[in-house]
């Protein structure tokens, strides 16, 4: 059975070069001891793939700091030019896969078959994923956000027979990149609602020990009162997870 977990996790997308990269570990690693981390007090980072590599071994001395990717491939090898496979992953010490991250759905349409095949692969290869799921605006307005956030969960991960090695992550689509965060009662009502649908698939117990995290434009200035909701598990952060003074902050306010 998982504990759940407060996690602050960094994507960085496709940003920094190798030195802004380096710089913003540096900064991290600087802050490490001051940060509390422990076995229930994590930091995932999330840099493109050409860097998990680099960054495995930087990260060796900080037992607290995760590595995930950002995607992979379904398949775990095969004639997929300019792909990574989820067993390339391990290899390299890395523990999370980000999969049906909004980007990926709407930019690269991964479809909800798609990412329970990713989902698959995750598991299958010791990996944990995070999945992603979360609304348009268009959808929101017409009051059909919880009916679509239980679609995606159901197409892509309901066929699971257990739920215990996941991270889920709500992301409003609207939230993404646009400096419009989702208020703490938005976040809180919908990271409640996705529990209470775990509860009712996979029991109580497991629904208690999942980590939800929140995810569009949590920076340092929002992320204590949204992590401050009983729901809210900490943050899956884009832009801000960029920035050393910002993520840091983010970071203490677990
Ligand atoms: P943002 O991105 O924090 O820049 O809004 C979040 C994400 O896409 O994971």
């Amino acid at each position: 059975m998982e504990i759940r977990k407060r996690i602050a996790a960094g994507n960085w997308k496709m940003n920094l070069s190798v030195s802004a990269a380096h710089e913003l570990f540096q900064a991290i690693a600087e802050a490490y001891d001051t940060l509390r981390l422990d076995e229930q007090r994590q930091v995932i980072l999330a840099p493109p793939f050409v860097y998990l590599e680099q960054l495995s071994k930087w990260a060796e001395e900080y037992p607290f700091l995760h590595l995930c990717a950002q995607n992979c491939h379904q398949e775990d090898k095969g004639a997929f030019t300019g792909e990574i496979s989820a067993p390339m992953l391990t290899a390299l010490g890395v523990e999370y896969v980000l999969v049906g991250h909004s980007e990926r759905r709407s930019l690269f349409h991964e479809s909800h078959n798609l990412l329970s095949l990713k989902v698959d692969a995750v598991l299958r290869n010791g990996l944990i994923p995070i999945f992603c799921c979360g609304e348009p605006l268009a959808v929101r307005e017409r009051n059909e956000h919880f009916n679509l956030i239980q679609q995606q969960l159901e197409d892509s991960l309901w066929h699971l027979s257990a739920l215990d090695k996941i991270l889920i992550a709500y992301e409003p689509v609207w939230a993404i990149g646009t400096g419009k965060t989702a208020t703490p009662e938005q976040a809180q009502e919908m990271h409640a609602f996705i529990r209470k649908l775990v509860a009712a698939r996979y029991g109580q117990q497991v629904a208690e020990g999942l980590t939800i995290l929140y995810g569009g434009s949590c920076n340092a200035s929002n992320a204590s009162s949204l992590f401050s909701q009983p729901d809210v598990d900490g943050g899956l952060v884009g832009g801000a997870s960029l920035k050393a003074q910002e993520f840091i902050p983010i970071i203490q306010s677990l």
